[in-house]
């Protein structure tokens, strides 16, 4: 206990209220490195210092089609894997998001405060719209709505993303404060809370593009449930440079994110491991960055493979933590709904 907290304890004051933190990934099948070093690996971190509430936001993933059989299986391997890395719901509320129903519900009121131009500037609405024309959904569109509402519900003071999310929730904000300034607060405005290193793991095919799941070439992408072997053969076909030096520079956006992902997973400095790596070549370099995530995943992998047998398990943590996320949320959403003007239930 810090001694400030001590001091004021002992004159009597309440102790304070911890920050409140929410934050969401989409179950696509493939959580990646990206998704873990720049999301999920601070989610775990984070559970000590604050009040943390989490989701698997499986309404935003039919934005895009998604077969039922293999859409149910994602939902709860992502879950499971989620705790696997140490996603703990006796510190943390952890749920799925279709099983909070005041998600949709303030999602669409949040639509009428929301105008059709802030939408249309969305760089990932751009980005999804060329690549799935042939289903551009209103849905796809009015995506950073449901993910305000999702941070909105729970007056959330932080929002842990990785650098590709910013956007959004620079929406989410700026519709808390649009509706705060017509009814009077309503919504706790929500901070960004971007980590400094992994905030932007590339892909290791074209180190220019964030490492996706729904990049098509496999070798862009190491999943956190990628076997050994496949860690190691795609960091050993990773994309570099012409010049064999490890060191970060401009021009060498491969091994600049190579660096980046060793620094993430050792929690060494740049400068470190590029002294460690003097004189050594690529190929020793990548090698080092395999074994490391390997480590890494390992013990993941094997808790992940117990907790996704155990189907009882995981429905008494999701369910537990839906009937806490509803009634948090509930009140909010009251709140905003009275606000407007609406009936009391
Ligand atoms: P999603 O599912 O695409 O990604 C989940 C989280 O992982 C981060 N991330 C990355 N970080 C570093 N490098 C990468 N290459 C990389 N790829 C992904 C994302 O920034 C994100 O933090 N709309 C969100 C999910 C969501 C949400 C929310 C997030 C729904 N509601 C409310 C925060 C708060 C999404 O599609 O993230």
């Amino acid at each position: 206990m810090s001694e400030e907290i001590k001091n004021s304890e002992a004159q009597g004051a309440q102790p304070e209220r911890k920050k409140r933190i929410f934050s969401a990934i989409q179950p696509s099948g493939t959580i990646t490195l990206g998704n873990y070093v720049g999301a999920l690996r601070n989610w775990v971190k984070l559970q000590d210092d604050y009040d943390c509430i989490f989701a698997v936001a499986d309404l935003h993933a039919i934005t895009v089609r998604q077969d039922p059989k293999a859409f149910r299986r994602n939902i709860l391997e992502a879950y499971a894997l989620f705790l696997a890395c140490g996603i703990d719901t006796e510190k943390s509320i952890f749920f799925l998001q279709s099983h909070v129903h005041t998600h949709a519900e303030l999602a669409w009121l949040l639509n009428c405060y929301t105008q059709f131009g802030e939408l249309s500037r969305m760089t990932q609405f751009k980005d999804k719209s060329t690549k799935h024309a042939d289903n551009v959904n209103a849905g796809l569109f009015t995506y950073p709505t449901l993910m305000a509402a999702d941070i909105l519900l729970y007056q959330a003071d932080l929002v842990p993303i990785g650098a590709d999310q910013k956007q959004h929730l620079e929406l989410a904000r700026n519709i808390a404060d649009r509706f705060n300034g017509i009814y009077g607060r309503t919504f706790t405005v929500p901070d960004g809370y971007i980590p400094k290193v992994g905030a932007r793991i590339k892909s290791l095919q074209d180190p220019t593009k964030k490492m996706s799941k729904s990049d098509e070439n496999a070798n862009a992408w190491v999943a956190i449930l990628d076997k050994p072997e496949t860690i190691m053969k795609k960091f050993k076909r990773a994309v570099t440079d012409s010049e064999a030096k490890v060191c970060v520079g401009e021009g060498k956006d491969g091994i600049n994110n190579l660096i980046g992902i060793m620094s993430a997973v050792t929690g060494k400095t740049d400068e470190q491991i590029t002294a460690e790596f003097e004189g050594k070549g690529y190929g020793d370099f990548k090698v080092a960055v395999a074994e490391a995530v390997i480590e890494e995943v390992r013990p993941i992998q094997e808790r992940f493979d117990k907790l996704i047998a155990d189907k009882a398990y995981l429905e008494e943590q999701y369910r537990r933590s839906a009937e806490l996320a509803t009634k948090i949320s509930q009140r909010t959403l009251d709140k905003a709904m009275k606000k407007i003007g609406y009936v009391a239930r």
